[in-house]
């Protein structure tokens, strides 16, 4: 049994003269320690995907049809376990980790703060945990770092800090959309070996989204891939870059 089993998702954007049919009738499942690579062309509706597993599509689209199960439990069925998993249960990481953080708090703040939201822990608990966590994501002198503001640190780094944030309630499913994309070159292939060590510790089931072959092939166990709406492809990932589909 996968961990998480999205059966034909289908989500639309009501336009004013049309309707933009984003995804339509996607069906994926991810296991837990396994990287699930999302590609496609932009605009093929990768994002769509990746946010409607959390209803968090925005005005005017809607969720048009589907279902969305993690562990044992239908996520869009009751808007309170939607908002608790996406929380606690679910970590997201997005493209730009400047727009992820609060530039006014330290970063020890914030994941304090995150932690209190969702954990019922101490501050100095919370202190403690929000320590280790920069540290289980390769941030040196953590202890120092914990006081530091998010423009104190590189763009590899910042990301560093989104995920330990994403970590930080122990989530079971982590999205990623794009979390290198932002990134120098030379940065990308820290993170995505941090993302796989910490799939394979933590035994996460990851949704890995990218424009990016290279990153796919780099990073992910199997690949899902989308044109225009339409979930074209899925598979192990060494067996679909050997031989893709012709399309
Ligand atoms: N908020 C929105 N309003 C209207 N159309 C949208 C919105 N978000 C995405 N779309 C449309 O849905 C399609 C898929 O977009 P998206 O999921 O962002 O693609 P990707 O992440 O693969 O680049 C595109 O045609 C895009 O224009
Ligand atoms: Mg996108």
């Amino acid at each position: 049994m996968s961990f998480l089993k999205i059966n034909n998702l289908s989500v639309d954007y009501q336009m004013r003269k049309e309707t933009i049919y984003a995804a339509k009738n996607v069906n994926i499942e991810v296991n837990k320690g396994e990287i699930l690579g999302l590609v496609g062309e932009s605009g093929s509706g990768k994002s769509t995907v990746g946010n409607a597993i959390i209803n968090l599509i925005d005005e005017p689209g809607k969720v048009s049809g589907g279902s969305v199960i993690l562990g044992d439990l239908n996520i869009h069925e009751n808007s309170e376990s939607i908002i608790n998993y996406r929380g606690n249960k679910i970590g997201l990481i997005f493209q730009d980790p400047q727009t992820s953080l609060n530039p006014i708090l330290t970063v020890g703040e914030q994941l304090i703060e995150t932690i209190q939201t969702h954990l019922q822990l101490s501050k100095e608990e919370a202190k403690i945990k929000s320590i280790n966590l920069l540290k289980e994501v390769g941030i040196k002198d953590a202890e120092k770092r914990f006081d530091n503001y998010p423009h104190q640190f590189s763009g590899g780094m910042r990301q560093r800090v989104v995920i330990s944030l994403a970590l930080c309630c122990e989530p079971e499913l982590l999205i990623a959309d794009e979390p290198t994309t932002a990134l120098d070159v030379s940065i990308q292939s820290q993170i995505l070996e941090l993302i796989k060590r910490l799939t394979k510790e933590r035994n996460l089931a990851v949704i890995l989204i990218t424009h990016d072959m290279g990153v796919i092939a780099e990073t992910t166990d199997r690949v899902a891939v989308m044109k225009s709406g339409d979930l074209v492809e899925i598979g192990i990932t060494k067996e679909i870059l050997t031989n893709p589909l012709k399309i």
